[in-house]
């Protein structure tokens, strides 16, 4: 089954853009397989837009352009699969690509069979200058089709920008994740709005489909093709917690070759992947703060994992850290766990590894601004003579 879990990988576009090539894809490869990234889970590496030559062949075929690709894309497929990894590609529903290229409407079956032929595991289809009397639905059915016509397991990765509320059907189309937003930007407000957008979208992600609120920034610092102004290490923290509390696919986006050590900590962060590729894949309940303005958006997730675990997060989207604290309004009751029922959760720190002890109904730990607490815990009895 592919997609039984939140995929995982690394895509081109939020570094890159337009700027790659065959040599950056053996570095990336390189790094994934050999710094801990592959072992961790991140498995595809994915080529976005921007990868082919203006034109088609005289056949009809997509060519890769051979100055970025100078030994075809089969040859980097490869490469990738020699590391243990898998293979990405990109292509649009519409006539050309986002940034122009040529893209697959009326060459679905075609452009699947080459995607097939040059060995590709994973295909990310955008829905750009889509033309105005087709249907989108349709077409995207029609890409599915022919991928599994092609006999080869290829993911499906649909990015619809979630234009036609695409949690509602393209589980039903064989999509294995769907773009349920706009493209996100290196900044906290983009990830913190895309983020805000889709809590009520969560409980529709499942296994074998899954909401796709867009690629990492996470370790980007402001540079690269969406670097628009970067984030701290803690607003990262913030965001590749979020992800890892909805449960949707964790598809890195910056640098490999250049990775600030904090970085690459929060991405190989073990009790963090362990929640989002936990193998129940439910979505979050969401205690969310809408009145105050002052703590409007704060929100408590908390979700139910395999094995008798639950993961406990609070999320401060609040500007003012002094207001942050007591302002949840959230109890454990709002998560099943009244005072009187005599349980409470002992739970541990993910970003700090510190056991916490049981905790129960009074306890909201600070969270400044931008930041988060995230616990992993179980659900234990509280001896009142202790
Ligand atoms: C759209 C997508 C992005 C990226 C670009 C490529 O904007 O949403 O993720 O694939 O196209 O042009």
């Amino acid at each position: 089954m592919l997609a039984k879990t939140p995929p995982m990988g690394w895509n081109s576009w939020n570094t890159f853009g337009t700027n790659i090539n065959e040599q950056l894809i053996i570095e990336t490869a390189d790094v994934m397989a050999n710094e801990g990234f592959l072992e961790a889970g991140y498995e595809y590496l994915v080529i976005d837009d921007c990868w082919s030559l203006r034109e088609r062949d005289e056949n009809g075929l997509l060519v890769a352009d051979p100055e970025k690709f100078p030994h075809g894309m089969k040859y980097v497929a490869d490469y990738v699969h020699s590391k243990g990894l898998k293979f990405g590609m990109y292509s649009c529903a519409g006539i050309w690509t986002c940034a122009g290229y040529p893209s697959s409407f009326d060459h679905e079956y075609l452009d699947a069979q080459t995607f097939a032929d040059w060995g590709v595991d994973f295909l990310k289809y955008d829905f750009c200058n889509f033309p105005a009397t087709a249907d989108c639905k349709h077409r995207y059915h029609r890409m599915s089709m022919a991928l599994k016509a092609t006999g080869r397991d290829i993911l499906f990765s649909a990015c619809n920008w979630g234009v036609e509320e695409p949690w509602k059907w393209m589980k039903s189309i064989g999509a294995h994740m769907y773009r349920s937003t706009g493209d996100i930007r290196d900044n906290y407000e983009s990830f913190k709005e895309i983020a805000l957008s889709q809590l009520d979208n969560l409980p529709y992600s499942s296994s074998g489909s899954f909401n796709d609120p867009d690629m990492l920034v996470v370790g980007m610092y402001g540079k690269g093709n969406v670097g628009f102004g970067g984030c701290t290490d803690e607003e990262y923290q913030t965001h590749f917690a979020l992800w890892c509390m909805f449960g949707v696919p964790l598809m890195m986006g910056g640098d490999m070759r250049d990775m600030s050590e904090a970085s690459r900590k929060l991405l190989l962060n073990k009790d963090l992947i362990a929640i989002n590729q936990d193998e129940e894949c439910r979505a979050p309940v969401v205690i969310r703060q809408t009145g105050d303005p002052f703590i409007q958006n704060n929100c408590v997730l908390f979700r139910h994992l395999s094995n008798g675990e639950f993961a406990l997060a609070f999320f401060n989207f609040n500007e003012e850290s002094e207001y942050a604290v007591e302002t949840y309004g959230f109890s454990f009751d709002d998560i099943g766990i009244p005072f009187e029922c005599g349980y409470g959760l002992e739970l541990t720190d993910v970003f700090t590894g510190e056991n916490m002890g049981v905790k129960r109904e009074a306890f909201i730990p600070p969270v400044k601004a931008h930041s988060c607490k995230v616990y992993r815990g179980k659900l234990v009895k509280v001896d009142e003579k202790a």
